[in-house]
C-alpha cells in the first residue's frame, strides 16, 4: 500500500481565519499544503503572495507546494524561497527559458516542478523529465477554484505515468482542478502520485475525513509496474 500525496489548496480557505484552516492541514493525513500564487496576467485572477507565505511558514512543518501561475517567475524564486517554500511549480506556458528556470529552483536546494495547462500535451517534456522533480497536470483552467474537473486529463495522466517509468524516473505526477473523491480515484488508477483538493476539502463537512479519504487511495494498485 502506497498512500497517495494530498495537498490541500488553500485558495479555498477561509482567509480571514487562514490559521484555523492551517491548523486543520497541520492535524490531517496531508503532507503538503497547496499554495496558488496568481498575477492577474498569466491567469485573470490575483491571490496572493510572499507576506501571507512567510506569516503561514511558522504555523505547521508540512511541505510548501508552491504553485506559480505567473508570468516572469524567475524574477521571484529567491524571494519565494526566503518565503517557506519547500517546492516551486511553474508553468510550462509562462517559461520561455524552462530549463534555466528548473535548474535555478533545484540550485536553491528546492524540488521544481513544471504545471501544464489543459491544452498542452505532456509530451512536450518527454526529453526534460530528468531534469523535473515533479509534473503538474492542470485539470482545469487555472485561475479559479471550484471548476468542474476535465476528461481528458486522465488520459494526460495515464500516458506520462507510461513515459516517467519506461525511462524510470521518479519524478511525481500531481493533478489540480476538480479533484474529489471520485475524480480522485480515477486519477490514483491512471498513476498520480499527488492529489490537489481546494473546494472538495474546505467545503467538506470534516475537511480532515476528506483528507483521509483521498490519502488512503492506494497508488500502488492498478499500475502496470
Ligand atoms: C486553480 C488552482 C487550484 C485550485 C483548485 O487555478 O491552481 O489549486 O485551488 O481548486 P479546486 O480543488 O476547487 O478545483
Ligand atoms: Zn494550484
Amino acid at each position: 500500500m502506497s498512500s497517495t500525496i494530498v495537498a490541500p489548496s488553500i485558495l479555498a480557505a477561509d482567509f480571514a481565519n487562514l490559521s484555523q484552516s492551517i491548523a486543520t492541514i497541520e492535524a490531517s493525513a496531508a503532507e503538503w499544503v497547496h499554495i496558488d500564487v496568481m498575477d492577474g496576467v498569466f491567469v485573470p485572477n490575483i491571490s496572493f503572495g510572499f507576506p501571507i507565505i512567510s506569516a503561514i511558514r511558522p504555523l505547521t512543518q508540512k511541505v510548501f507546494d508552491v504553485h506559480l501561475m505567473i508570468e516572469d517567475a524567475d524574477r521571484y524564486l529567491e524571494e519565494f524561497c526566503k518565503a517557506g517554500a519547500d517546492r516551486i511549480t511553474v508553468h510550462y506556458e509562462a517559461c520561455r527559458h524552462l530549463d534555466r528556470t528548473l535548474a535555478a529552483i533545484r540550485g536553491m536546494g528546492l524540488k521544481n516542478g513544471v504545471a501544464l495547462n489543459p491544452h498542452t500535451p505532456v509530451s512536450l517534456l518527454r526529453h526534460m523529465l530528468p531534469s523535473i522533480d515533479m509534473v503538474l497536470i492542470m485539470s482545469v483552467n487555472p485561475g479559479y477554484g471550484g471548476q468542474s474537473f476535465i476528461p481528458y486529463s486522465l488520459t494526460k495522466v495515464e500516458e506520462l505515468r507510461a513515459e516517467i517509468d519506461r525511462q524510470g524516473l521518479p519524478t511525481l505526477i500531481e493533478i489540480d482542478g476538480g479533484v474529489n473523491q471520485s475524480t480522485g480515484a480515477q486519477l490514483v488508477r491512471a498513476g498520480a502520485d499527488v492529489l490537489v483538493a481546494g473546494s472538495y476539502v474546505f467545503g467538506h463537512s470534516s475537511p480532515l475525513e476528506a483528507i483521509r479519504g483521498l490519502s488512503e487511495l492506494d497508488r500502488s494498485a492498478g499500475r502496470l509496474v
